[in-house]
């Protein structure tokens, strides 16, 4: 069974990517609340698939590599993510940093860590969930919006480097998804559901060999109210 490593995958749209690939992949779920990992594992060994839960904080380079040493991918969901919605003047250096480290370092870390093991097998696929952020901008996004803008960037020019040597990059930029990232947003009845995004995975890892599907914006398709 090939390897998927899933960042982000306790809560939200990285555990439905993680139950949802669940069936063709043996998962690796990163994050740091350990129990909501437990729960993941149980659900996807309850349905006879295999789930190994690493309690890592993405912002700690160090131990993103401890964490991944030893580990082959074959798919890498580049997920976890944050949101300091704020206007400029009041977004602390904290959350400016958070958001940073989370939402982009990370991916840097973590796919230098697995990059590597891709190229040697010269397959692999790593996607990395931006936002309609990414080409967008609102009212308090400056800096999550700075994030998802780097993170389309970032995905364009590894796709060019790498595919090269057989490894896919695919950047999938959701809109509004009901999850807790923002503060209520779970509620948000209009919105598109966790494995909404998921399915948009599966759909980009379902393209056959030669084909690339690099990028791809999912919205929802209910009215406002
Ligand atoms: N919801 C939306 O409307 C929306 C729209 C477009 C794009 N997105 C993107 O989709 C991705 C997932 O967001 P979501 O809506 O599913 O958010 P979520 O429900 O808040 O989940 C965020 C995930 O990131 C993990 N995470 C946060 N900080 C971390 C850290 N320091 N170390 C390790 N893991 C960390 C969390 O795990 P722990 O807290 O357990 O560590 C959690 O699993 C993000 O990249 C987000 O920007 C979301």
């Amino acid at each position: 069974m090939p390897t998927a490593v899933i960042t982000g995958a306790s809560k939200g749209i990285g555990r439905a990517i993680a139950l949802r690939l669940a069936p063709a992949y043996d998962i690796v779920a990163l994050a740091r609340t350990e129990e909501a990992l437990r729960s993941l594992g149980a659900e996807i060994a309850g349905k006879g698939g295999r789930c190994t839960a690493i309690d890592v904080d993405l912002r700690d380079p160090s131990a993103i590599a401890t964490a991944l040493d030893g580990v082959h991918a074959d798919v890498l969901v580049n997920n976890a993510g944050i949101m300091h919605r704020k206007a400029f003047i009041d977004l602390a250096p904290d959350d400016w940093a958070e958001m940073m480290d989370v939402n982009v370092h990370a991916i840097y870390h973590v796919t230098r860590a697995l990059l590597p093991g891709m190229i040697a097998k010269g397959a692999g696929h790593i996607v990395n969930i931006s936002s309609i952020a990414g080409r967008n901008t609102f009212l308090g996004g400056s800096g999550y919006c700075a994030t998802k803008h780097a993170v389309q960037a970032l995905s364009e020019c590894l796709m060019l480097e790498v595919r090269e040597y057989g490894v896919k990059v695919s950047v999938v930029m959701p809109g509004s998804v009901a999850t807790e990232l923002t503060p209520g947003g779970s509620k948000v009845e209009w919105a598109l559901r966790a494995d909404d995004v998921a399915e948009s995975v599966a759909h980009v890892l379902s393209m056959p060999p030669h084909a690339l599907t690099f990028m791809v914006e999912v919205r929802a398709s209910l009215p406002r109210k």
